[in-house]
């Protein structure tokens, strides 16, 4: 979080107005699609992507080369596999040099199959244009011509980044994993760091290397800020439960796969009790409990859509904590309920408008539910904070939030982040205290 909140913080996000629903296809990610990856070097020429300062008369900024290998964490990855803490954890794991080991290497790299790497694609690279764009090896030719549009480069495999529900998927694949590549607690046991991911704010925490202005907004698909939360919630939740009812990663021995739950339920010293109850979890002092930060997200989301479908959403996610002390087929069943409900769920949220006083409306819900003490956990207030920043820049973005009060609304979100800047020492009074003044700010 540390690393994220100064960036995000100040962050005035141009936002545009909700554009129509994003289609939600199923699409190939880039690692597992038939095209062929041609490499950095070949998006990065000097008249193509690689020029030292953005073109003035062009739609595209043409220097996103110099902006990833300057500044982007993804071009740095795989050389994060040699560092100190990839030895530690490879180490502890036993699986050799962290930059041969395929599991590290999925989520480092571009890790396509040798079958799939022409001859100036390099592994040691890192998280490469093609890792998120898809391989270039059918829609180059078009591309370079200038002929088509992006319609007839989706067409010819290039992954649509701009579609809110495929760009989730794509980022989720790594900063949350699949049934291909996964974070067991084993791996995070040897020091790799938690994982944590919003849609929208780490969309706008990755250095830019794109514009988005009227242009931009003719040619591709935009969603506000507050939708595109709104869908990574949904798509994250649609994983987690996939994940969790999946045999290959619910299990390890006789105890459930620990990533799946609070970490700080274990993780934080004994000495900072903070344990309270919660209502809508229903359990006692002492039992871990299942994460459930974004399943208080989408009831959110949904309950702003549907005050039903909402509380339908509260009650199952109870049952699915009332389960997991019953055992693990208990788990598996209510958690397959909860997948249930989740059908459709992706395309109504992709449907739904969240400009006007849809926004307000979100985040009237997220103090609300604040205030009832969801945030006491610290995973669930480190999402509250995402969402609050992605909800009060919409607001801003849209001139429904400026002057006096937005500086306001800003003081009190610095006040979020600061209560969630440590995990370990996180205090839910403080986080309660914060939430007032978010509260009292936009009020
Ligand atoms: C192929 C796997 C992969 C994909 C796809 C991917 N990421 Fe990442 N991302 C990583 C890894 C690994 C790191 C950590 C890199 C490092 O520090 O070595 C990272 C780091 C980041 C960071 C920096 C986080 C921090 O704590 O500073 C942001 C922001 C980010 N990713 C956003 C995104 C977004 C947005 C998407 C989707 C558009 C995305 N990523 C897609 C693997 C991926
Ligand atoms: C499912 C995808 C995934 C897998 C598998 C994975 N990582 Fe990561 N790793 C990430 C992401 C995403 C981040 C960035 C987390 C963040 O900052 O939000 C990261 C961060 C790290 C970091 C910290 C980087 C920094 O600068 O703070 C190290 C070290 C690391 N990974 C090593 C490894 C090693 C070693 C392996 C193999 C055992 C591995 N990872 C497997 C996705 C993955
Ligand atoms: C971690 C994922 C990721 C990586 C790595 C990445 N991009 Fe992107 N890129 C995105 C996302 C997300 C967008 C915004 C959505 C969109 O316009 O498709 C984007 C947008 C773009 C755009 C569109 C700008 C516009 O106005 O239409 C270009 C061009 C681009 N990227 C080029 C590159 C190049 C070249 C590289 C490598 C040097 C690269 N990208 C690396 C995720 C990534
Ligand atoms: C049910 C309790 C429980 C949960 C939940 C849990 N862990 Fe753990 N964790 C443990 C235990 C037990 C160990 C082993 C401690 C030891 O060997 O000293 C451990 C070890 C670790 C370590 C290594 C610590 C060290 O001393 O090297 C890390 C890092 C870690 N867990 C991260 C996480 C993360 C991240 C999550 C949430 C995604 C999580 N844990 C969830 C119980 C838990």
């Amino acid at each position: 979080m540390d690393k994220l909140s100064g960036f995000v913080a100040g962050l005035g996000v141009a936002v545009g107005l909700a554009f129509s629903a994003a289609t939600a296809q199923a699409q190939t990610l880039p690692q597992f699609s038939d095209s062929s990856h041609l490499g950095v070097q070949t998006c990065a020429g000097s008249t193509c992507h690689g020029a030292v300062q953005p073109w003035p008369n062009s739609s595209v900024l043409q220097n996103e080369a110099v902006t990833w290998a300057k500044h982007d964490p993804h071009a740095g990855a795989y050389d994060t596999l040699g560092g100190e803490r990839a030895k530690r954890i490879a180490a502890n794991l036993g699986i050799g040099d962290a930059q041969q080991a395929k599991i590290c290497l999925d989520c480092h790299t571009n890790n396509v199959p040798q079958s799939k790497r022409a001859k100036n694609f390099v592994l040691s690279d890192g998280i490469t244009c093609e890792a998120c764009h898809g391989g270039a090896e059918n829609w180059l030719g078009t591309h370079i011509a200038g002929v088509g549009g992006h319609a007839d480069n989706l067409a010819a495999g290039m992954y649509p980044t701009d579609q809110p529900v495929a760009r989730a998927k794509l980022c989720l694949s790594c900063h949350y994993g699949t049934k291909d590549k996964f974070v067991t607690h084993r791996i995070m046991g040897a020091g790799h760091p938690r994982l944590s991911f919003e849609l929208d704010t780490y969309t706008f925490a990755q250095p830019a290397h794109f514009r988005v202005d009227s242009d931009y907004r003719q040619r591709k698909t935009w969603t506000n800020g507050v939708k595109t939360w709104a869908i990574g919630q949904a798509v994250a939740v649609q994983e987690i439960l996939t994940a969790l009812t999946d045999p290959g990663r619910n299990q390890d021995g006789i105890f459930p796969e620990l990533v799946f739950f609070d970490c700080h339920a274990c993780h934080h010293p004994m000495s900072n009790l903070r344990w309270q109850p919660r209502e809508s979890v229903g359990l006692g002092p002492g039992i871990p409990r299942l994460n459930d930060g974004n399943l208080i997200m989408l009831r959110v989301v949904a309950g702003v859509i549907d005050a039903d479908l909402g509380a339908k959403i509260e009650a199952q996610t109870l049952a699915l904590h009332q389960a997991s002390t019953k055992g693990h087929e208990a788990t598996l069943a209510a958690a397959d309920e909860l997948k249930r409900t989740m059908d459709g769920l992706i395309q109504k949220v992709s449907g739904h408008g969240f400009g006007g006083d849809q926004m307000e409306r979100v985040l009237n819900a997220l103090i609300g539910v604040g205030l009832e003490g969801e945030f006491v956990d610290y995973i669930a207030a480190e999402q509250a904070t995402y969402a609050i920043g992605t909800v009060i820049a919409a607001l801003e973005a849209s001139g429904r939030l400026k002057g006096d009060a937005l500086a306001r609304a800003n003081t009190a979100l610095d006040g979020a982040y600061k209560a969630v800047e440590n995990d370990e020492s996180f205090k839910p009074s403080d986080y309660l205290a914060a939430i007032e003044s978010v509260r009292s700010a936009v009020q």
